[in-house]
């Protein structure tokens, strides 16, 4: 099958077509595009600006894979969860051209493509596997135990990782989205100068809490710009940050290991992008006989690639709706 996947539920529009076997693997990803939508000027996603970005970008980008129509088989687009202007965007430029090309239309779950993320590049990683999913939007562990069965272990009780790096960024003057820069600025500093404690949730010890943290870090950075201190402390407060949110990653998956011992881990989402937690992830795995996959960089942000790849088991059981609605919530992951 070669099915054509739209993605559009933040602020990355997305499109590619992807050829799969008819036993799930990958057999050519034939063009990717991804446009990323400048939010610096407002610090934050908008989702309104995001809307119109989507409205204008995905009409010519899909123009860009017209060679490709007559071969395309079916065409898939995100549903939920995500903003509701983009996800009626991607649903209904899908739908418009599944009608066109009288093509089978597909409703993908956005963190059902994340936790199947990993699979794309990677044949040796099978069902079940434990899967960190860490984003801008989202902090969950799962248990992806087959294409569309994904068991929520814990998720965030405030903010999402990445919300916490973007926040702090935006604090620090960086810019957004901030978990890159911090990375940059990590680099250089001192993870040793300022030391946090991993939060605890009371009622499940796996459930994850960054509220607490973007508080504690928020003071630090105030009381650093009163003293005049904030230029030479930068660099420190990001290797901070980004050592206690490795170690977090680690402690979690740690955790979750114990319960779910033959399963090897995989991580995912915009956060998996960052090479030391990746760095301390593989560590962790090879030190308890477990393997750690990850989708390479640009298959960790938003993406079609992971959309269209995810509509594979409903593609191969006739599942398609051109009727499909939109939701904010995840209709797979509950
Ligand atoms: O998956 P994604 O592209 O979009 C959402 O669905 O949210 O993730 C974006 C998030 C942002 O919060 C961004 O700051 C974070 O991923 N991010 C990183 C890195 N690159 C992106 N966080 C830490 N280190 C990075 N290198
Ligand atoms: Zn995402």
């Amino acid at each position: 099958m070669l099915v054509l996947g739209i993605e559009s539920t933040c602020d990355e529009s997305a499109v590619s077509a992807v050829e799969i076997e008819s036993n799930g693997k990958i057999k050519h990803i034939h063009k990717e595009l991804v446009a990323t939508h400048n939010m610096q000027p407002y610090q934050g996603v908008v989702p309104e600006a995001a809307a119109r970005q989507h409205f204008q970008l995905l009409p010519q980008m899909i123009q860009e894979f017209r060679d490709l129509f007559p071969h395309i088989t079916h065409i898939a687009s995100a549903h939920a969860p995500g903003l509701m202007g983009g996800l009626m965007m991607g649903v209904a430029a899908g739908k418009s051209l599944a009608t066109a090309l009288q093509k089978p239309f597909i409703a993908v779950d956005h963190l059902q493509a994340h936790a199947l993320s990993p699979l794309i590049e990677n044949p040796e990683l099978s069902f079940p596997y434990l899967c960190l999913l860490v984003s801008g939007g989202h902090t969950m562990l799962l248990a992806v135990n087959d294409w569309s069965k994904i068991r929520l272990l814990a998720q965030t009780r405030d903010d999402a990782m990445g919300e916490w790096f973007d926040k702090i960024a935006k604090r620090l003057g960086l810019g957004f989205p901030g978990g890159r820069l911090i990375e940059q600025l990590a680099a250089k500093g001192d993870p040793n100068n300022f030391t946090f404690k991993s939060p605890k949730c009371k009622s499940s010890d796996l459930d994850f809490s960054f509220s607490g943290l973007k508080t504690a870090f928020l003071q630090i950075i105030e009381e650093a710009e009163a003293n005049g201190t904030l230029d030479a402390k930068r660099n420190d407060i990001c290797a901070s940050l980004q050592a206690t949110a490795t170690r977090i990653c680690v402690e979690k998956l740690t955790a979750a290991s114990k319960q779910h011992p033959s399963c090897d881990i995989a991580m995912v989402g915009g956060v998996a992008s960052n090479h030391a937690i990746r760095t301390a992830i593989t560590n962790f795995a090879s030190q308890n006989n477990k393997r750690a996959f990850f989708p390479s960089l640009r298959l960790c942000t938003d993406n079609a690639t992971m959309i269209a790849f995810a509509a594979y088991e409903k593609a191969l059981n006739g599942n398609c709706d051109l009727a499909a609605g939109v939701f904010n919530r995840s209709q797979i992951i509950k």
